[in-house]
Protein backbone atom coordinates (compact mmCIF):
# COMPACT_ATOMS: atom_id res chain seq x y z
CA UNK A 1 0.00 0.00 0.00
CA UNK A 2 0.91 3.17 -0.41
CA UNK A 3 0.45 5.78 2.69
CA UNK A 4 -1.25 9.07 1.91
CA UNK A 5 0.93 12.54 1.48
CA UNK A 6 2.10 13.86 4.77
CA UNK A 7 -0.33 16.47 6.42
CA UNK A 8 2.65 18.34 7.85
CA UNK A 9 4.27 19.09 4.27
CA UNK A 10 0.96 19.31 2.70
CA UNK A 11 -0.78 22.11 4.96
CA UNK A 12 2.79 24.13 4.14
CA UNK A 13 3.44 23.98 0.86
CA UNK A 14 -0.14 24.90 0.81
CA UNK A 15 1.06 28.13 2.90
CA UNK A 16 4.64 29.10 1.42
CA UNK A 17 3.37 28.58 -2.17
CA UNK A 18 1.32 31.91 -1.30
CA UNK A 19 4.77 33.48 -0.20
CA UNK A 20 6.19 32.06 -3.83
CA UNK A 21 6.35 34.06 -7.53
CA UNK A 22 5.18 31.47 -9.62
CA UNK A 23 2.56 28.33 -9.83
CA UNK A 24 3.98 25.42 -7.78
CA UNK A 25 1.73 22.07 -8.36
CA UNK A 26 0.98 20.07 -5.15
CA UNK A 27 1.42 15.79 -5.76
CA UNK A 28 -0.10 13.42 -3.21
CA UNK A 29 -1.24 16.00 -1.34
CA UNK A 30 -2.59 15.08 1.96
CA UNK A 31 -6.72 13.95 1.32
CA UNK A 32 -8.08 15.09 4.47
CA UNK A 33 -10.23 17.66 5.86
CA UNK A 34 -7.80 19.50 7.54
CA UNK A 35 -5.71 20.28 4.66
CA UNK A 36 -8.82 21.50 2.90
CA UNK A 37 -9.38 24.13 5.56
CA UNK A 38 -5.98 25.80 5.33
CA UNK A 39 -6.41 25.78 1.43
CA UNK A 40 -10.36 26.81 1.84
CA UNK A 41 -8.68 29.79 4.25
CA UNK A 42 -5.85 30.68 2.05
CA UNK A 43 -8.21 31.36 -0.90
CA UNK A 44 -10.05 33.68 1.48
CA UNK A 45 -6.88 35.70 1.57
CA UNK A 46 -6.29 35.99 -1.77
CA UNK A 47 -4.57 33.08 -2.84
CA UNK A 48 -5.41 31.32 -5.89
CA UNK A 49 -5.62 27.04 -5.38
CA UNK A 50 -6.99 24.82 -7.80
CA UNK A 51 -9.25 22.11 -6.73
CA UNK A 52 -8.20 20.16 -3.93
CA UNK A 53 -9.61 16.91 -4.68
CA UNK A 54 -7.80 13.49 -4.23
CA UNK A 55 -9.90 12.02 -7.38
CA UNK A 56 -8.85 14.91 -9.72
CA UNK A 57 -5.34 16.23 -11.02
CA UNK A 58 -3.15 17.68 -8.67
CA UNK A 59 -3.85 21.36 -6.93
CA UNK A 60 -1.83 24.49 -8.16
CA UNK A 61 -1.03 27.10 -5.86
CA UNK A 62 -0.24 30.51 -7.00
CA UNK A 63 0.22 32.85 -4.21
CA UNK A 64 0.46 36.74 -4.33
CA UNK A 65 3.78 36.90 -2.88
CA UNK A 66 5.03 37.91 0.33
CA UNK A 67 2.95 41.46 0.72
CA UNK A 68 -0.24 40.23 -1.20
CA UNK A 69 -2.39 38.96 1.13
CA UNK A 70 -6.12 40.68 1.21
CA UNK A 71 -8.41 41.05 4.32
CA UNK A 72 -10.71 37.72 3.70
CA UNK A 73 -13.93 39.85 4.34
CA UNK A 74 -15.44 36.15 5.69
CA UNK A 75 -14.01 34.68 8.99
CA UNK A 76 -11.46 32.05 8.20
CA UNK A 77 -12.97 28.64 8.85
CA UNK A 78 -10.36 26.47 10.23
CA UNK A 79 -12.42 23.40 11.05
CA UNK A 80 -10.79 20.65 13.46
CA UNK A 81 -7.32 22.06 12.45
CA UNK A 82 -4.87 23.02 15.00
CA UNK A 83 -2.15 23.40 12.65
CA UNK A 84 -4.43 25.19 10.00
CA UNK A 85 -4.51 28.04 12.88
CA UNK A 86 -1.66 28.42 14.62
CA UNK A 87 0.00 28.82 11.18
CA UNK A 88 -2.19 31.07 9.58
CA UNK A 89 -2.25 33.41 12.80
CA UNK A 90 1.91 33.51 12.43
CA UNK A 91 1.04 34.35 8.58
CA UNK A 92 -1.41 37.04 8.92
CA UNK A 93 -0.07 38.52 12.17
CA UNK A 94 2.58 40.91 9.94
CA UNK A 95 0.32 41.23 6.77
CA UNK A 96 -1.22 44.30 7.96
CA UNK A 97 -5.13 43.00 8.10
CA UNK A 98 -7.58 42.20 10.39
CA UNK A 99 -9.43 38.89 10.36
CA UNK A 100 -11.10 36.62 12.50
CA UNK A 101 -10.12 32.77 12.99
CA UNK A 102 -12.53 29.85 14.44
CA UNK A 103 -12.96 26.36 14.27
CA UNK A 104 -14.85 23.80 15.12
CA UNK A 105 -16.17 22.70 19.17
CA UNK A 106 -12.75 21.21 19.67
CA UNK A 107 -10.10 23.18 17.99
CA UNK A 108 -12.12 26.05 20.44
CA UNK A 109 -11.43 24.44 23.05
CA UNK A 110 -7.86 24.42 22.16
CA UNK A 111 -4.72 26.76 23.64
CA UNK A 112 -3.81 29.57 21.83
CA UNK A 113 -2.19 31.79 24.47
CA UNK A 114 0.91 29.73 23.63
CA UNK A 115 1.24 31.56 19.98
CA UNK A 116 -0.50 34.46 20.70
CA UNK A 117 1.63 36.04 23.21
CA UNK A 118 5.30 36.02 21.58
CA UNK A 119 3.42 37.00 18.73
CA UNK A 120 2.04 39.93 20.89
CA UNK A 121 5.65 40.23 22.16
CA UNK A 122 6.42 41.15 18.45
CA UNK A 123 4.25 43.61 17.81
CA UNK A 124 1.14 41.68 16.46
CA UNK A 125 -2.31 42.62 17.34
CA UNK A 126 -4.45 39.57 18.05
CA UNK A 127 -6.30 37.95 20.59
CA UNK A 128 -8.42 35.16 21.81
CA UNK A 129 -11.34 34.76 24.15
CA UNK A 130 -9.76 34.58 27.55
CA UNK A 131 -11.39 31.93 29.90
CA UNK A 132 -9.36 30.35 32.45
CA UNK A 133 -6.16 31.45 32.22
CA UNK A 134 -5.75 30.91 28.16
CA UNK A 135 -6.70 32.16 25.36
CA UNK A 136 -8.88 30.33 23.19
CA UNK A 137 -10.58 30.45 19.19
CA UNK A 138 -12.32 32.59 18.43
CA UNK A 139 -8.79 34.64 17.68
CA UNK A 140 -9.10 38.23 16.19
CA UNK A 141 -5.91 39.90 14.57
CA UNK A 142 -6.18 43.88 13.69
CA UNK A 143 -3.47 45.85 11.23
CA UNK A 144 -0.28 46.32 13.24
CA UNK A 145 3.06 48.49 12.48
CA UNK A 146 5.88 46.48 11.14
CA UNK A 147 6.52 43.65 13.37
CA UNK A 148 9.76 43.32 15.25
CA UNK A 149 12.15 40.33 15.36
CA UNK A 150 12.57 38.65 18.96
CA UNK A 151 14.24 36.20 20.39
CA UNK A 152 11.48 33.47 21.63
CA UNK A 153 12.54 30.27 24.04
CA UNK A 154 9.27 28.05 23.96
CA UNK A 155 8.32 26.12 27.19
CA UNK A 156 6.85 23.56 25.44
CA UNK A 157 8.34 21.54 21.89
CA UNK A 158 5.48 22.72 19.47
CA UNK A 159 6.04 22.67 15.58
CA UNK A 160 2.71 24.33 15.48
CA UNK A 161 3.88 27.31 17.66
CA UNK A 162 7.65 27.44 16.30
CA UNK A 163 6.32 27.53 12.49
CA UNK A 164 3.86 30.65 12.98
CA UNK A 165 6.60 32.98 14.79
CA UNK A 166 8.70 31.89 11.66
CA UNK A 167 5.99 32.94 9.46
CA UNK A 168 5.69 36.12 11.33
CA UNK A 169 9.50 36.60 11.41
CA UNK A 170 9.21 36.63 7.61
CA UNK A 171 7.44 39.89 7.98
CA UNK A 172 9.01 41.17 10.84
CA UNK A 173 11.78 44.06 11.40
CA UNK A 174 15.46 42.39 12.52
CA UNK A 175 16.23 38.72 13.60
CA UNK A 176 13.08 36.66 14.61
CA UNK A 177 14.93 33.58 16.87
CA UNK A 178 13.00 30.34 18.44
CA UNK A 179 14.39 27.99 20.75
CA UNK A 180 12.81 24.60 21.97
CA UNK A 181 13.31 22.53 24.87
CA UNK A 182 13.60 19.24 22.67
CA UNK A 183 13.40 19.30 18.56
CA UNK A 184 9.51 19.07 17.37
CA UNK A 185 9.49 18.20 13.59
CA UNK A 186 11.10 20.67 11.28
CA UNK A 187 9.70 20.83 8.05
CA UNK A 188 8.81 24.60 8.28
CA UNK A 189 12.14 25.39 8.40
CA UNK A 190 13.76 22.53 6.23
CA UNK A 191 11.26 24.00 3.14
CA UNK A 192 11.76 27.39 3.64
CA UNK A 193 15.07 27.39 3.31
CA UNK A 194 14.95 24.89 0.65
CA UNK A 195 12.79 27.76 -1.25
CA UNK A 196 15.31 30.60 -0.44
CA UNK A 197 13.87 32.12 2.43
CA UNK A 198 16.75 33.92 5.06
CA UNK A 199 15.85 30.87 7.89
CA UNK A 200 18.51 28.91 9.68
CA UNK A 201 19.68 26.13 12.14
CA UNK A 202 22.19 28.11 14.67
CA UNK A 203 23.09 26.09 17.78
CA UNK A 204 19.64 24.29 17.59
CA UNK A 205 17.80 27.64 17.48
CA UNK A 206 15.56 28.64 14.66
CA UNK A 207 17.15 32.04 12.81
CA UNK A 208 14.79 34.21 10.55
CA UNK A 209 14.75 37.40 8.74
CA UNK A 210 13.00 39.45 7.01
CA UNK A 211 11.61 38.03 3.46
CA UNK A 212 11.96 40.69 1.08
CA UNK A 213 11.81 38.71 -2.78
CA UNK A 214 8.83 35.56 -3.30
CA UNK A 215 10.36 32.28 -2.64
CA UNK A 216 11.57 30.13 -4.82
CA UNK A 217 9.25 27.49 -5.38
CA UNK A 218 9.55 24.43 -7.18
CA UNK A 219 7.54 23.95 -10.25
CA UNK A 220 6.21 20.49 -8.82
CA UNK A 221 6.29 18.98 -5.02
CA UNK A 222 5.81 15.77 -4.85
CA UNK A 223 4.71 14.93 -1.14
CA UNK A 224 6.00 12.06 0.72
CA UNK A 225 3.83 9.73 2.19
CA UNK A 226 2.26 10.78 5.89
CA UNK A 227 4.28 8.19 8.86
CA UNK A 228 1.34 9.25 11.04
CA UNK A 229 -1.08 7.29 8.97
CA UNK A 230 1.26 4.70 8.06
CA UNK A 231 1.61 4.05 11.80
CA UNK A 232 -1.72 2.68 11.72
CA UNK A 233 -0.77 -0.26 9.03
CA UNK A 234 2.75 -1.03 10.91
CA UNK A 235 0.43 -1.44 14.30
CA UNK A 236 -1.77 -4.08 11.97
CA UNK A 237 0.67 -5.96 10.47
CA UNK A 238 2.51 -6.50 13.76
CA UNK A 239 -0.55 -7.38 15.91
CA UNK A 240 -2.58 -9.76 13.45
CA UNK A 241 -1.37 -13.03 13.39
CA UNK A 242 0.31 -13.61 10.61
CA UNK A 243 -0.14 -9.79 9.56
CA UNK A 244 2.48 -8.36 7.41
CA UNK A 245 2.41 -5.20 5.62
CA UNK A 246 4.62 -3.28 2.95
CA UNK A 247 4.07 0.38 2.99
CA UNK A 248 5.60 2.72 0.37
CA UNK A 249 6.24 6.15 -0.01
CA UNK A 250 7.18 6.91 3.76
CA UNK A 251 8.73 10.19 5.05
CA UNK A 252 11.36 9.50 7.15
CA UNK A 253 12.26 12.84 8.38
CA UNK A 254 14.19 12.26 11.39
CA UNK A 255 12.11 14.36 13.82
CA UNK A 256 8.95 12.19 12.59
CA UNK A 257 10.11 8.42 12.99
CA UNK A 258 10.41 8.10 16.49
CA UNK A 259 7.91 5.38 16.81
CA UNK A 260 9.70 3.03 14.75
CA UNK A 261 12.52 3.28 16.90
CA UNK A 262 10.42 2.03 19.69
CA UNK A 263 8.97 -0.57 17.63
CA UNK A 264 12.07 -1.47 17.21
CA UNK A 265 13.21 -1.42 20.79
CA UNK A 266 9.93 -3.71 21.75
CA UNK A 267 11.17 -6.18 19.46
CA UNK A 268 8.97 -5.55 16.68
CA UNK A 269 10.18 -6.32 13.06
CA UNK A 270 10.05 -3.42 10.80
CA UNK A 271 12.84 -2.71 8.38
CA UNK A 272 13.17 0.14 5.48
CA UNK A 273 14.23 0.04 2.14
CA UNK A 274 15.30 3.77 1.09
CA UNK A 275 13.65 5.56 -2.14
CA UNK A 276 14.42 8.31 -3.83
CA UNK A 277 14.27 11.80 -1.28
CA UNK A 278 10.93 13.57 -2.24
CA UNK A 279 10.78 17.48 -0.61
CA UNK A 280 13.60 17.13 0.61
CA UNK A 281 13.12 14.16 3.02
CA UNK A 282 14.26 10.77 3.35
CA UNK A 283 11.49 8.36 1.64
CA UNK A 284 11.38 4.81 2.27
CA UNK A 285 8.84 1.40 2.07
CA UNK A 286 8.28 -0.12 5.36
CA UNK A 287 8.31 -3.89 5.43
CA UNK A 288 6.38 -5.33 8.92
CA UNK A 289 6.44 -8.73 9.72
CA UNK A 290 4.08 -9.77 12.43
CA UNK A 291 3.68 -12.04 14.94
CA UNK A 292 6.69 -11.66 16.81
CA UNK A 293 7.01 -11.45 20.03
CA UNK A 294 7.05 -7.72 21.55
CA UNK A 295 8.09 -6.41 24.70
CA UNK A 296 7.42 -3.25 26.83
CA UNK A 297 9.68 -0.47 26.88
CA UNK A 298 9.75 2.84 28.64
CA UNK A 299 9.08 5.96 26.52
CA UNK A 300 10.96 8.66 27.51
CA UNK A 301 9.93 12.32 27.51
CA UNK A 302 12.88 13.11 24.87
CA UNK A 303 11.08 11.14 22.56
CA UNK A 304 8.14 12.42 22.59
CA UNK A 305 8.22 15.78 20.53
CA UNK A 306 9.37 12.76 17.36
CA UNK A 307 6.48 10.23 17.98
CA UNK A 308 3.80 12.80 19.10
CA UNK A 309 1.01 11.90 17.33
CA UNK A 310 1.76 8.07 17.26
CA UNK A 311 1.07 7.64 20.95
CA UNK A 312 -2.22 6.26 20.48
CA UNK A 313 -1.38 3.50 18.12
CA UNK A 314 1.88 3.11 20.29
CA UNK A 315 -0.40 2.32 23.08
CA UNK A 316 -2.84 -0.45 21.43
CA UNK A 317 0.53 -2.01 20.23
CA UNK A 318 1.76 -1.87 23.96
CA UNK A 319 -0.96 -3.48 25.11
CA UNK A 320 0.07 -6.54 23.29
CA UNK A 321 3.55 -6.54 24.87
CA UNK A 322 5.04 -8.89 27.59
CA UNK A 323 5.76 -6.26 30.54
CA UNK A 324 5.56 -3.02 31.26
CA UNK A 325 5.14 -0.05 29.14
CA UNK A 326 5.53 3.45 30.48
CA UNK A 327 5.48 7.01 29.21
CA UNK A 328 5.92 9.94 30.54
CA UNK A 329 6.14 13.82 29.08
CA UNK A 330 3.42 13.51 27.01
CA UNK A 331 1.14 15.95 29.30
CA UNK A 332 0.48 17.95 25.43
CA UNK A 333 -1.77 14.92 24.52
CA UNK A 334 -4.20 16.48 26.86
CA UNK A 335 -4.84 19.13 24.76
CA UNK A 336 -4.90 18.04 21.23
CA UNK A 337 -7.83 17.13 19.21
CA UNK A 338 -9.25 15.32 22.54
CA UNK A 339 -7.47 14.77 25.77
CA UNK A 340 -5.79 11.84 24.33
CA UNK A 341 -4.45 10.51 27.44
CA UNK A 342 -8.00 10.14 28.78
CA UNK A 343 -9.28 8.60 25.50
CA UNK A 344 -6.56 5.95 25.78
CA UNK A 345 -6.93 5.27 28.99
CA UNK A 346 -10.77 5.07 28.85
CA UNK A 347 -10.67 2.64 25.78
CA UNK A 348 -8.45 0.58 26.52
CA UNK A 349 -9.76 -0.04 29.87
CA UNK A 350 -13.17 -1.00 28.76
CA UNK A 351 -11.26 -3.88 26.05
CA UNK A 352 -9.85 -5.40 29.38
CA UNK A 353 -6.10 -4.01 29.47
CA UNK A 354 -4.41 -2.91 32.45
CA UNK A 355 -3.24 0.73 32.33
CA UNK A 356 -2.96 3.74 34.54
CA UNK A 357 -3.39 7.29 34.27
CA UNK A 358 -0.31 9.52 34.85
CA UNK A 359 -0.66 13.02 34.93
CA UNK A 360 1.73 13.43 31.71
CA UNK A 361 1.55 9.54 30.56
CA UNK A 362 0.07 6.54 31.22
CA UNK A 363 1.70 2.59 32.58
CA UNK A 364 0.89 -0.12 30.67
CA UNK A 365 1.00 -3.90 31.75
CA UNK A 366 0.68 -6.84 29.07
CA UNK A 367 0.20 -9.02 26.97
CA UNK A 368 -3.88 -8.22 27.71
CA UNK A 369 -6.16 -10.22 25.87
CA UNK A 370 -8.14 -7.33 24.86
CA UNK A 371 -12.60 -7.92 24.22
CA UNK A 372 -14.43 -6.17 21.59
CA UNK A 373 -16.11 -2.63 23.16
CA UNK A 374 -18.13 0.74 22.14
CA UNK A 375 -15.24 3.19 22.34
CA UNK A 376 -15.31 6.62 21.47
CA UNK A 377 -13.58 8.24 19.41
CA UNK A 378 -14.12 11.20 20.97
CA UNK A 379 -14.21 13.15 17.44
CA UNK A 380 -10.68 12.26 17.46
CA UNK A 381 -9.49 11.08 13.95
CA UNK A 382 -5.94 9.54 15.71
CA UNK A 383 -8.46 7.92 18.29
CA UNK A 384 -10.48 6.67 16.21
CA UNK A 385 -8.16 4.94 14.21
CA UNK A 386 -6.10 3.44 16.65
CA UNK A 387 -8.74 1.63 17.88
CA UNK A 388 -9.43 0.30 15.05
CA UNK A 389 -6.38 -1.98 15.19
CA UNK A 390 -7.25 -2.92 18.65
CA UNK A 391 -10.32 -4.28 17.28
CA UNK A 392 -8.58 -6.18 14.81
CA UNK A 393 -6.87 -8.13 18.01
CA UNK A 394 -9.42 -8.21 20.24
CA UNK A 395 -12.34 -11.19 20.77
CA UNK A 396 -15.60 -9.99 19.50
CA UNK A 397 -16.76 -7.38 18.04
CA UNK A 398 -15.06 -3.50 18.74
CA UNK A 399 -17.45 -0.63 17.65
CA UNK A 400 -15.68 2.81 17.23
CA UNK A 401 -18.44 5.54 17.62
CA UNK A 402 -17.63 8.18 15.73
CA UNK A 403 -14.92 6.28 13.49
CA UNK A 404 -15.53 8.82 10.81
CA UNK A 405 -13.68 11.24 12.18
CA UNK A 406 -10.94 9.43 10.47
CA UNK A 407 -11.80 11.65 7.71
CA UNK A 408 -9.86 14.78 9.29
CA UNK A 409 -6.89 13.09 8.34
CA UNK A 410 -7.50 9.80 6.33
CA UNK A 411 -10.48 9.76 4.29
CA UNK A 412 -10.56 6.22 3.21
CA UNK A 413 -8.84 4.51 6.02
CA UNK A 414 -11.91 2.32 7.69
CA UNK A 415 -12.64 1.19 3.61
CA UNK A 416 -9.11 -0.14 3.30
CA UNK A 417 -8.91 -1.74 6.27
CA UNK A 418 -12.04 -3.64 5.37
CA UNK A 419 -10.31 -4.90 2.33
CA UNK A 420 -6.60 -5.70 4.14
CA UNK A 421 -8.34 -7.67 7.11
CA UNK A 422 -10.32 -9.23 4.26
CA UNK A 423 -6.89 -10.77 2.29
CA UNK A 424 -5.44 -12.50 5.23
CA UNK A 425 -4.68 -9.31 7.50
CA UNK A 426 -1.78 -8.92 4.14
CA UNK A 427 -1.76 -4.94 4.60
C1 LIG B 1 2.03 19.49 13.71
C2 LIG B 1 2.68 19.56 14.91
C3 LIG B 1 2.37 18.71 16.06
C4 LIG B 1 1.37 17.60 15.74
C5 LIG B 1 0.31 18.03 14.79
C6 LIG B 1 0.91 18.57 13.49
C7 LIG B 1 2.49 20.34 12.60
O1 LIG B 1 1.88 19.52 17.10
O2 LIG B 1 0.79 17.08 16.90
O3 LIG B 1 -0.55 16.95 14.48
O4 LIG B 1 2.20 20.05 11.42
O5 LIG B 1 3.19 21.33 12.87
P1 LIG B 1 2.85 20.40 18.05
O6 LIG B 1 2.64 21.82 17.71
O7 LIG B 1 2.40 20.02 19.44
O8 LIG B 1 4.28 19.98 17.80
Amino acid sequence: MIAPGDKSISHRALLFGALGAGPMEIRNLAPGADVRSTASCLRALGVSITQVDPSGPPPVVRGPGPLGIAPPGVTLDCGNSGTTMRLLLGFVAGARIGCTLDGDRSLRGRPMRRVLEPLRAMGARAAGQGTSGDEHAPLTVEPAPPLVGVAHRLPIASAQVKSALVLAGLTAEGETRVREPQPSRDHTERMLADWGAPVRIERGEVVVGRLTRPLALPEVLDVPGDPSSAAFWVGAGLLVPGGRAVIRGVDMNPTRTGFLSVLQRMGARVEFQPEAPRAGDPVATLHVEGGGELRGTEIHPAEVPSLLDEIPLLAVVASQAAGETRLRGARELRVKESDRLRQLVLGLRSMGAEIEELDDGFVLRGPARLRGARVDAAHDHRIAMAFAVAGLVADGETEVEGAEWADISYPGFFARLRTASAHACDV
